[in-house]
């Protein structure tokens, strides 16, 4: 069979995107979403970014080394103000040189002394935390503004704050065809675990080590997320060689979700002492595209291998959910078993994300 034959042939097999995105709640929901890279904005420098059902254009002024974040669309007739250019904490339009604060203000207009300033384009807030850029997005379609109040900050690690821990590296890991919501769902998933991810991989990769397998224990920590906008998931792992449960090789991970998800903090306690922490960030580009990021921190002393192996291990099991999200429909309400996770009653709590949902009967997805 020949690759396009077999190419072909699963697209038969696959939901189609309008299918599967009327089964699911709305695409963007409230939270922080990391855009790129500090690294990735110079001083002066300007960037267009499209996602979460808009046109953005981000940039960085030259001397004070603030981030800001606002539509694309010139106010004035359109133009793209990316290609503009910055001079000093503003941003000048490319077709007409029209000035704008980050606030998405017009400061001025080289050609007239009248500047219109009763309204602003839409801006957004903007935090940048552990070397990375991050924007909050309201889910009501609201028009939102850079100063505007937001209900929870990026979340920090105190260890980088007080340097105790260092970035240790980072992978891009492209576009994935799913949903936002699908790792969130996830963590409530507790059956799926000693199924899906029952395989001891190499880390990185997919290729199985003979005889050994990851046993899971799971458990949605629902005490600490009430009245909060995180949620944590603790997992305990152990790998299982030849039918024998090898105790030395116990992990601990605290997986904390902010949102619904678009950013998880994974501590990783090793079973040899020393912890890794991996930040892991969904950018929705549109209701089925998901831009990945992975990049994580630890102690300097902490060996380089089992750096590796821990982020490693954890992007091997990634995929094997993926896998899945990218071919997955949104059941509401699923068909559980006495046995499946709390799948609805956390349904319950992320639904604070979705205020497109709030004045819809209690039955509405999620
Ligand atoms: S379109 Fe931007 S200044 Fe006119
Ligand atoms: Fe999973």
């Amino acid at each position: 069979m020949s690759f396009l034959t077999r190419r072909s042939k699963r697209r038969e097999t696959q939901y189609s995107d309008d299918l599967r995105l009327a089964s699911y709640p709305p695409p963007y929901p409230d939270g922080w979403y990391r855009l790129f890279r500090s690294k990735s904005l110079g001083r002066g420098k300007a960037r267009y970014l499209e996602c979460l059902g808009r046109a953005l254009v981000v940039w960085r002024s030259e001397d004070a080394d603030e981030v800001f974040a606002m539509s694309a669309f010139c106010p004035h007739l359109g133009a793209n103000l990316a290609g503009g250019h910055v001079r000093n904490d503003r941003i000048e339009c490319p077709f007409h040189g029209w000035q704008f604060t980050g606030d998405g203000r017009a400061a001025s207009v080289p050609y007239s002394d009248t500047v219109p300033t009763r309204v602003a384009t839409e801006s957004f807030p903007v935090q940048e935390v552990h070397g990375q850029i991050f924007m909050y997005h309201r889910g009501d379609g609201a028009r939102q503004q850079a100063g505007e109040e937001v209900p929870y900050p990026v979340p920090r690690i105190p260890e980088v704050d007080d340097g105790t821990f260092v970035f240790r590296g980072h992978y891009e890991a492209g576009r994935s065809r799913m949903h936002i919501i699908e790792p969130i769902e996830n963590a409530a998933d507790s059956g799926h675990f000693g199924h899906l991810h029952n395989r001891l991989t190499v880390p990185w990769t997919q290729f199985p080590i003979p005889r050994a397998a990851i046993e899971y224990t799971t458990r949605l920590d629902f005490d600490a997320a009430r009245g909060s906008y995180s949620m944590p998931l603790l997992v305990e792992t152990v790998f299982n060689v030849g039918g024998r449960r090898l105790e030395r090789t116990r992990i601990k991970t605290r997986v904390m979700f902010s949102g619904v998800g678009s950013i998880m903090n994974l501590r990783i306690t090793l079973p040899t002492g020393g912890v890794v922490e991996i930040v892991q960030t969904y950018l929705p580009i549109g209701p089925l595209d998901q831009q990945v990021a992975f990049h994580w921190f630890a102690e300097r002393n902490v060996p380089r291998l089992l750096v590796w192996g821990a982020v490693g291990g954890w992007v091997s099991q990634w995929r094997n959910d993926v896998r899945i999200w990218e071919e997955k429909g949104f059941m509401a309400p699923p068909m559980l078993s006495r046995d499946d996770g709390p799948v609805m009653r956390l349904r319950g709590w992320y639904r604070q994300f979705f205020p497109e949902l709030a004045a819809s009967p209690r039955e509405a997805r999620p």
